[in-house]
């Protein structure tokens, strides 16, 4: 039995996970092969039995990147996926959409398992409720997750088809509000990201170049694009993480309009929902906060805590990765 995962990780949760669930599966099967997304651009999966997907979510769903990734395979014939996340605390829509899309392309979808993730996104409050996460105890349930993955498919093959679960339902949560203030108003909820070439040491410096996972940036050609625009970004599920990589301030984003914004149409909406939902989570026992309550504070975000650029430094890879 041949596996592999594709994932999407943009500031490090879901990779540790991902490199958790391929741990599992290699003690399960003694193999497993783990690309991210980018890496698995050319990929066939004409030779494998087992797939795993992962991103974190983003406005409830899977990362662009893996979305577009996924439409672009050819139709798999009942070939055995597995999906997975990392999320702070609005988790409710991927499942529900992700293995509807999976089993379209016609994957048969053997489980799904989520986990709480650090929240670095620039205007979540920092520390976050999710701050800490995962922990060993999440990368064990991941390790867990992935040798049941891998002891499940052969099973499923050999028909044991009670093993495959039921799409799982979307069910309606306060949190989801914020996701229709969010679409009402059309834009990225961060305003646009703009470039400033004057600041830029590319090339020396390539690090938005090859840390955006749209590859919107591309600074060999003249003029130099930009963005989802070409000369900004208007990325509408929030990405904003040049800006938080670039060492130099060359990439901006007007962060005082975008919290007038927010104030009157945005996660505030109603009182904060994120807040409520993060209450709801830790009372049904789901959500294990690594610090006191009371360290949350939503007029202190990221951004605050790491005034100086870059905001976030990209971890180096370990050597068994590619
Ligand atoms: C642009 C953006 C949108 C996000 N949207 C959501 C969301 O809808 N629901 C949620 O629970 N977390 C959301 N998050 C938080 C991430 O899912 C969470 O921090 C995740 O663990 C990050 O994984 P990574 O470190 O692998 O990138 C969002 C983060 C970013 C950057
Ligand atoms: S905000 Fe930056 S990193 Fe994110 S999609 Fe846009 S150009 Fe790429
Ligand atoms: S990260 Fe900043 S300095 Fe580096 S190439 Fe991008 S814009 Fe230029």
């Amino acid at each position: 039995m041949k596996s592999v995962l594709v994932y999407y990780s943009q500031t490090d949760s879901t990779r540790k996970v991902a490199r958790a669930i391929r741990d599992g599966v290699r003690e399960e099967t003694g193999q497993c092969d783990l690309f991210t997304v980018k890496q698995a651009k050319e990929l066939d999966l004409f030779g494998y039995d087992l797939v795993g997907l992962g991103s974190p979510i983003w406005m409830g769903a899977e990362t662009p990147n893996l979305r577009i990734w996924i439409d672009a395979l050819p139709h798999q014939s009942g070939r055995h996926a597995f999906a997975f996340n990392t999320h702070g605390v609005m988790p409710e829509l991927y499942f529900p959409s992700l293995v509807r899309r999976l089993e379209y392309k016609g994957f048969t979808v053997l489980g799904t398992r989520d986990w709480f993730g650090e929240a670095r996104f620039q205007t979540a409050a920092s520390p976050y409720y999710t701050t800490g996460h995962p922990d060993e105890v999440d990368l064990q349930e991941a390790r867990d997750f992935g040798r049941e993955m891998a002891r499940n498919s052969p099973r499923v093959a050999a028909s044991e088809t009670a093993l495959v679960p039921p799409v799982p339902e979307l069910a309606w949560t306060p949190q989801l509000q914020i996701l229709f203030e969010f679409f009402k108003t059309g834009h990225n909820p961060h305003g646009y990201m703009t470039y400033d070439r004057s600041k830029c040491n590319y090339p020396k410096c390539r690090i938005c170049v090859d840390n955006c996972l749209m590859q919107y940036i591309d600074f060999d050609k003249e003029p130099r694009r930009y963005g989802s625009c070409g000369d900004h970004c208007d990325m509408w599920m929030g990405c904003t993480f040049c800006e938080a990589v670039c060492p130099t301030g060359a990439i901006s984003c007007d962060w005082e309009a975008q919290e007038k914004r927010n104030v009157s149409g945005g996660f505030r909406v109603g009182g904060n929902a994120l807040h409520d939902g993060a209450l709801k989570m830790i009372e049904e026992g789901r959500l294990r906060m690594k610090l006191p309550l009371e360290s949350i504070d939503w007029g202190h975000q990221f951004r605050h805590e790491h005034p100086k650029h870059p905001r976030y430094k990209v971890p180096k890879k370990e050597p068994d990765e590619i």
